[in-house]
């Protein structure tokens, strides 16, 4: 008989992507997904410690759920993700209604385990770093994903330990999956109805396998006729090779929108961070790129507040923002990680960080306004994903990434579609799908 698997997703793209290959593997020891969380017989969190009370928070849930089944059979409870594999055995320790604690790079034990679990009773704790035979194990595995855009992780893990953070704890050394595995599992997907590709790797640029690196998966996958789209994150400015920049010029798939995290315009910031590139380096690479194709926009992450960050350093990244006119960016307080270099240094105080916060989200804010106001009355392509939550309209996405709202036909879903945008706001263009012909998409 099927049991149903309640699977809540704090974090990055990478955990969503682990979510649904910990789902793809329950399968087989007949766990089914289920979106109700009171027909739950596991409750699986998996979790996410890249900043302010992660572990808190964690806690938090774990209280909710609890009380939720206080007049019911307790369902097993599974902590899984980056706290999971910070913390391990406290979290056993600490909330007894936890029964599993299983850490990234041991998820295709997972099965193993919640036999063991249901036979014996015991608590358990796997947080190995064993990245080798994890992917040994999902590669048998099938990828069921048929969402429209899908994420494929290609490579994990992190050897450059930025002073603030703690992914190279959490999901340990660099490993890049083997380039043959990587296009059976985008064959896989193109064959379940998804239309693009999101490469994923905490330095996703930085894949390697024997002679293959990112720019020849690209042009691998884009041999894939289904595959309309692709894209990756998040990559590392020192990592940006010529062959990839290149790509950019070959490339009939490869989406002109490139999420390539700075972190500070002050190159003092940089080197107390330990990023180990230069703000002219960035620079170089966005000028090489826009040489390119002038389309190409940028994206990025910004941490706020550095230890050590000046009025004038802050100043630098205002700078840097106006310079590169940055869409769909992040920004951040810095937040200190336990463990890391960063963890224990003086902070800004909290009422000067906000107001740089405030300042810095407005700016990018800006741009995207603009951006999206330019696009008044343009035609662009839509390569539509859904119906809206309301179920009236359809939503898709530019090559941008940027949401788009429009009316269509339930047969739009899984096409590039023209639409011509009539309205927009800071994070979302509204339009009607075009139907002459002669007009120009910008
Ligand atoms: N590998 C990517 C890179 O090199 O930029 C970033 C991966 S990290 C999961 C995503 C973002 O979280 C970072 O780009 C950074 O801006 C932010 N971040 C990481 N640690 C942080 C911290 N301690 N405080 C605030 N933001 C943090
Ligand atoms: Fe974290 Fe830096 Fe590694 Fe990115 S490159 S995951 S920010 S340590
Ligand atoms: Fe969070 Fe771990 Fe991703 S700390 S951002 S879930 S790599």
């Amino acid at each position: 008989m099927n049991r149903k698997i309640f699977i809540k997703t704090f974090g990055c793209q990478m955990n969503e992507y682990d979510s649904n290959r910990i789902l793809d593997t329950v399968k087989k020891i007949e766990f089914i997904k289920t979106e109700k969380l009171e027909e739950a017989n596991c409750y699986l969190l998996n979790t996410c410690h890249i900043r302010d009370k992660a572990k808190e928070k964690v806690y938090h849930e774990i209280g909710r759920v609890k009380k939720s089944f206080r007049l019911k059979k307790k369902p097993l409870v599974i902590v899984t993700g980056c706290v999971a594999q910070a913390e391990n055995d406290e979290m056993l320790k600490r909330e007894p209604f936890i029964d599993l604690v299983i850490g990234p790079q041991s998820y295709h034990k997972i099965n193993e385990k919640i036999k063991q679990f249901l036979d014996r009773q015991k608590k358990i704790d796997e947080t190995e770093f064993d990245t080798i035979s994890k992917f040994n194990f999902l590669n048998k595995i099938k990828n069921t994903s048929n969402k429209v855009s899908t994420f494929l992780t290609i490579q994990e893990g992190c050897d450059k330990f930025c002073h603030f953070c703690v992914v190279p704890y959490t999901r340990g050394p660099e490993y890049s999956r083997t380039f043959r595995e990587i296009i059976n599992e985008a064959k896989v997907l193109a064959e379940n109805g998804v239309k693009e590709i999101i490469l994923l790797g905490q330095n996703v640029n930085a894949y390697n396998d024997k002679n293959y690196n990112l720019s020849n998966l690209i042009l691998e996958i884009e041999k894939i006729p289904q595959i309309k789209r692709i894209r990756y994150t998040t990559s590392h400015p020192k990592d940006m090779t010529d062959d990839l920049i290149k790509v950019y010029g070959i490339s009939k798939k490869l989406m002109p929108l490139i999420h390539l995290p700075v972190q500070s315009g002050s190159d003092k910031i940089l080197k107390l961070m330990n990023r180990k590139h230069s703000v002219k380096d960035y620079i170089k690479i966005y000028e090489k790129l826009k040489k390119i194709n002038s389309a190409i926009e940028f994206s990025s992450d910004f941490i706020i507040s550095y230890p050590g960050e000046e009025v004038e350093d802050f100043d630098h990244t205002v700078e840097l923002i106006e310079k590169i006119k940055f869409i769909n960016s992040y920004s951040f307080i810095f937040s200190p990680r336990p463990g890391t270099v960063a963890e224990n240094l003086k902070l800004i105080d909290k009422k000067t960080s906000m107001e740089r916060l405030t300042k810095i989200q407005n700016k990018l804010s800006e741009n995207q306004i603009e951006m999206h106001k330019s696009l008044k009355n343009k035609i662009i392509n839509v390569l539509v994903e859904n119906f809206t939550e309301d179920k009236t309209k359809l939503f898709g996405r530019s090559e941008y990434m940027t949401s788009v709202v429009f009316d269509g036909k339930k047969d739009d879903i899984g096409k590039i579609v023209p639409v011509k945008i009539l309205q927009s706001n800071r994070s979302t263009l509204f339009g009607e799908k075009h139907i002459n012909s002669n007009q120009k998409v910008a």
